[in-house]
């Protein structure tokens, strides 16, 4: 019994919304194949998979199906993330898609989800990416205060959802925890963040993250041991497709 973590499956089966540049490096070739393969080589059907957002291109429920599909014939109980391009996933929609997809997925918001005697608690996070102002050596010197300003209120939402999935846990007795954001917790600036302290107060174990792609982004945030927990970013880029264990 083992659970393992990757970000960013970025399916389209249905949708054809047009991936970014980046999406079309060499790494993303056929993933979805080769993803397949490599969770049937290592994800067993009694261990857990969660999926850290980012999972579909389409805009609703109904352009996600087949995607959703391919995530329910994946081996293992998959436990999914919100992230920033899940637009079929209405934060205040959360319990209906539970309802809807009982014990096939489960849908990690404002809620934690048991795995052993820990509880794997998470939110989608947010983290301010800029605009970032350069000097001609490429250092920064400044940033958007506007957008900085509007960053700190998404952060304050997702870090009230995150205590509430927390809590929840707390409430039912639970000590260990796994914590779950899509977004990195620190922006490329930061050293610690409202995330970091989060943990830190509830004694998260570990700190798992994905949304960053490219070579250029995978250095963007803590990766490693930090103040005695473990932080790992899981994009599947970053992975080259291979689930990551984390227990
Ligand atoms: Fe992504
Ligand atoms: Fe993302």
């Amino acid at each position: 019994m083992s659970l393992y973590a990757i970000g960013d499956l970025h399916l389209h089966f249905q949708s054809q919304l047009k991936a970014p540049g980046q999406l079309k490096e060499r790494v993303w070739r056929n993933h979805e194949e080769r993803f397949r393969k490599n969770c049937a080589a290592v994800v067993h059907e009694n261990d857990t998979l969660v999926l850290v957002g980012d999972h579909s291109w389409g805009r609703t429920l109904a352009e996600c199906e087949k995607d959703l599909q391919y995530i329910m014939d994946l081996p293992g109980t998959k436990v999914l993330l919100r992230g920033n391009h899940d637009m079929f996933w209405d934060a205040k929609k959360t319990a209906a898609l539970n309802h809807q997809f009982g014990s096939r997925l489960f849908f990690l918001q404002n809620n934690y989800f048991p795995y052993r005697d820990y509880a794997l608690v998470g939110t989608k996070g947010y983290t301010f990416e800029g605009p970032f102002y350069l000097n001609r050596r490429g250092q920064i010197t400044g940033w958007d205060e506007k957008e900085a300003a509007h960053a700190d209120k998404l952060i304050e939402r997702e870090l009230e959802r995150l205590r509430a999935s927390f809590e929840a846990a707390k409430h039912d007795g639970y000590t260990r925890f796994i914590m779950f954001l899509h977004y990195p917790p620190t922006n490329i600036l930061q050293r610690r963040s409202g995330f970091t302290d989060m943990a830190e107060a509830y004694g998260a174990e570990q700190v798992i993250y994905a949304h960053c792609h490219g070579q250029a982004r995978f250095h963007d945030s803590i990766k490693g041991r930090f103040h005695g927990i473990e932080y790992r970013l899981v994009s599947g880029d970053y992975l080259v497709w291979n689930p990551s264990r984390v227990l």
